[in-house]
């Protein structure tokens, strides 16, 4: 497996691997350690259908409802799209895709739910003529960059999440669709140290609607300052989507968001998260220990 640096901070494109023929001793060790190191790892020419997601996927982890409870249990593949059925794409001031330019805010996937994502898997499947680029910072870097003193801070801060936050910061209305309103608020600590690693990481979001114990406005302005340092332009990695290109990233140590693309062009990624667990860290940055029942 070679790898060759996407940017100095943080990702790697993995050369050499058909991901299709993983499994959980044959590449995967590997490619897992790539993930915990890099952060974001892209792999091109790849031949993903549906259930090769899938099963990529769950050598992570648990896979995550991302359809949020909207399609029952199954299937659980869900697609980032403008294409709402086989003969429409959502019109520009549609719910669906407001929803879609809220992704537009830098962000961590599902940090809202009650167990939020280790990972997202996006294939591309549909690409707009233009634009529909999507950046990533590494929040592990940025940490690391932030003085002593303020790292010490936020070591002991905790950030509170909440989904209809930040969908809020693009439409009242759409922040009050109850599939934004219907989780409780989540509180994580503000810093997330990789189990495997050792490495600290900011663990932010646009879903961060308050800091515990400090003044709303004072809170909001600390997390604005916070990610504006995490996503200063020569800490960003923009990646430009190509046939077959698939990339995963660790929501534990990075922020992303997607560009603009004209919007009656179909924009189609295939994605899938999976979720977090107590061996990822899941019960340290709840601050609780662990939280899986004991398998004894
Ligand atoms: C996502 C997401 C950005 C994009 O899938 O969680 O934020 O570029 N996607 O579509
Ligand atoms: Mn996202």
């Amino acid at each position: 497996m070679r790898t060759a640096s996407l940017h100095p901070s943080f990702g790697v494109e993995v050369h050499d691997v058909d991901l299709t023929t993983l499994t959980p001793d044959y590449l995967y060790p590997e490619v897992r350690a790539a993930f915990e190191s890099h952060s974001l790892l892209l792999f091109r020419r790849q031949r993903l259908d549906d259930d090769g997601h899938l099963a990529f996927g769950a050598l992570f982890g648990p896979i995550e409802d991302r359809s949020m409870g909207a399609r029952g249990p199954q299937p659980r593949m869900d697609n980032v799209s403008n294409r709402i059925s086989a003969d429409a794409i959502s019109a520009p001031d549609d719910f669906h895709t407001l929803n879609l330019i809220g992704n537009q805010l830098w962000h961590t996937d599902s940090t809202f739910l009650p167990v939020p994502a280790l990972a997202n898997i996006l294939a591309a499947r549909v690409l707009s003529s233009s634009g529909g680029e999507t950046e990533f910072v590494s929040t592990r870097a940025a940490f690391a960059s932030l003085p002593p003193p303020m790292q010490a801070n936020l070591r002991q801060a905790k950030f509170r999440h909440r989904a209809s936050h930040s969908r809020s910061k693009i439409s009242a209305e759409l922040a009050k669709l109850e599939k934004f309103t219907k989780w409780p608020d989540q509180v994580w600590n503000a810093v997330w140290r990789n189990p495997i690693t050792g490495e600290e990481a900011l663990y932010i979001a646009s879903h961060v609607c308050a800091v515990e114990g400090m003044p709303p406005e004072a809170g909001l302005a600390l997390v604005d300052e916070l990610v504006a340092h995490c996503t200063r332009p020569e800490m960003i990695y923009t990646h430009v989507w190509q046939p077959g290109d698939v990339l995963i990233w660790d929501e534990r140590a990075t922020l992303h968001r997607g560009r603009p693309w004209p919007y009656n062009e179909e924009r189609t990624l295939a994605s899938i998260c999976v979720s977090v667990r107590d061996v990822d860290g899941l019960g340290d940055v709840r601050g609780v220990g662990s939280t899986e029942p004991r398998q004894d």
